[in-house]
Order: structure tokens, then C-alpha cells, then sequence
């Protein structure tokens, strides 16, 4: 199902169920993830991205399920984003159990031109990224404002580590030029963010980053840094959503 993704093209949006009046946030983002919701065909296999945007896509495939009949079953990336698919009556099946999707589909903090990202503001970029690997297409979708020149313009690299690890994966990503904080204080919660994998999640600032691909190998040449942020050479296409319309790329 690798078709036609690589190519770059501008659309203005076709606004469909939501209006023509694309000026917040939310709509922009409803915007991007309707447009990915309608790419599943019937008889896929899904993954199903975690964080706001995500959200407005899997409500859209909900609405295709329901009012379409289509039949899809799907993996969910996050404990957040299965509590939805329960909700809305999209079927799952276990991660652990599925190695090959036909689509997946996510949102991302950070976008470079060549379609690397950051990911993880939503602490769910190891599994996200188990998740994306297994895709045939991969689709990333956002507003405009997640675009950036070089990554590192605006977030730090979210890193998830296994608890006992946190020394030594502090020390060696200091080492590799950035400051590392472990994230604290999620909302309604006490106490270090953990993941739903049960790792500690820190998110590591090196500013702008020259070399992405570099970076991610040296990330993953750390023992006990499970999971990172960087996603490079992975999407397909992207999304983004403006007040001008839709953009992909
Ligand atoms: C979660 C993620 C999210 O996809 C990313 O943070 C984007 O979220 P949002 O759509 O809410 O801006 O990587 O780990």
C-alpha cells in the first residue's frame, strides 16, 4: 500500500464535516486528522497514534466505522489512545502480537523538511515508534506550527529510561552535548512522569540538532535508554494543517 506518498504536494483543505472556518488550534488539528482518518480502507490493519491530534483521527474513524460500515482492526499506541478506541468501539488487537500494518497513523512535537521528527511530548515515543516500524505507510499529522527547519528549534528529545538506568543515561547524554531533566509533574500526578511501559521519561535539550541521524545512533548505543524521541527517515507523509488549508508533504 506504499503508493504515491513520497511525492509533494499542496491542498487546499476540503474542509468536509468541519466548517470553513479553520481559525484555532483544535480545528486545524481536526483538520489534519480527518484527512488521515479517510486514507484507511476498508479491511486494514491500523495503528493509532496518542496525543490531541491523534484524537480528532481516531473519532473520524470511529464516525467511517459507524456510519460507513468499514471493518479495521487496530493497535493502539498508548493506554490513553485504548481507552478511546473503547469508547468509540474500534476494535483492537495487542501490540505484542502484530508485526506488519498497513497504516499508521500519529501526530509529532517537531518536523523537519525531510520529514524527520521529534516525538514524545505525550510519553508514548517507544511505543509510538514499535508501533510506526511495523507500518507499510506512516502518516504524521499536526498543525503548522509543529513545522521546523532544523529539529531542536522548540522541544528537547524526549527520552524513555529504564528506572535503574537513570544515572548512567543522564551521565552519557550529558556527555553527548545536552542538558537531561526528568519529567516531572504531569498533570493530576505527583512525582516523575512514567510511561505506560513503566520507564521513567526525561526529555533531553541539545538545541538545535545538526545532525539528527547521527544523534538518534548515538542514543541508541546507550544501555538502559530504552526509547527516544527522534524519528528519522520513518514518515511516509505528513499532514499539516493551516489557516491556508491543508499542506502534505
Ligand atoms: C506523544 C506524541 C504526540 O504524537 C505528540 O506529542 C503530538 O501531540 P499533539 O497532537 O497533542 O500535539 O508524540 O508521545
Amino acid at each position: 500500500m506504499k503508493t504515491v506518498l513520497k511525492k509533494t504536494l499542496t491542498i487546499r483543505a476540503d474542509l468536509g464535516d468541519i466548517g470553513a472556518n479553520m481559525n484555532t488550534m483544535n480545528e486545524l488539528k481536526q483538520a489534519a486528522g480527518i484527512r488521515a482518518a479517510n486514507m484507511i480502507q476498508d479491511g486494514m490493519t491500523v495503528g493509532l497514534g496518542t496525543g490531541s491530534t491523534a484524537t480528532y483521527m481516531v473519532d473520524h474513524l470511529a464516525k467511517r466505522i459507524r456510519e460507513e460500515g468499514i471493518k479495521v482492526k487496530a493497535v493502539s499506541t498508548s493506554w490513553s489512545t485504548t481507552l478511546q478506541c473503547r469508547k468509540c468501539g474500534i476494535p483492537l488487537m495487542e501490540m505484542g502480537e502484530v508485526s506488519h500494518l498497513d497504516i499508521v497513523i500519529d501526530g509529532a512535537d517537531e518536523i523537519d523538511p525531510s520529514r524527520n521528527l521529534i516525538k514524545g511530548r505525550g510519553a508514548a515515543h517507544l511505543l509510538e515508534k514499535i508501533v510506526a516500524s511495523m507500518a507499510d505507510t506512516y502518516i504524521i499529522i499536526a498543525d503548522s506550527s509543529k513545522k521546523v527547519n532544523q529539529l531542536g528549534e522548540k522541544f528537547a528529545v524526549p527520552l524513555e529510561i529504564l528506572p535503574n538506568a537513570i544515572a548512567l543515561v543522564s551521565a552519557r547524554v550529558k556527555a553527548l552535548g545536552a542538558t537531561v531533566t526528568v519529567r516531572m509533574g504531569a498533570p493530576g500526578k505527583d512525582g516523575p512522569v512514567i510511561s505506560d511501559s513503566g520507564n521513567l521519561i526525561a526529555d533531553a535539550n541539545f538545541g538545535l540538532i545538526k545532525d539528527p541521524a547521527k544523534l538518534a545512533r548515538d542514543l541508541e548505543h546507550i544501555p538502559g535508554l530504552v526509547g527516544h524521541g527522534l524519528f528519522i527517515g520513518m514518515a511516509d507523509k505528513v499532514i499539516l494543517a493551516s489557516e491556508n488549508g491543508l499542506e502534505e508533504f
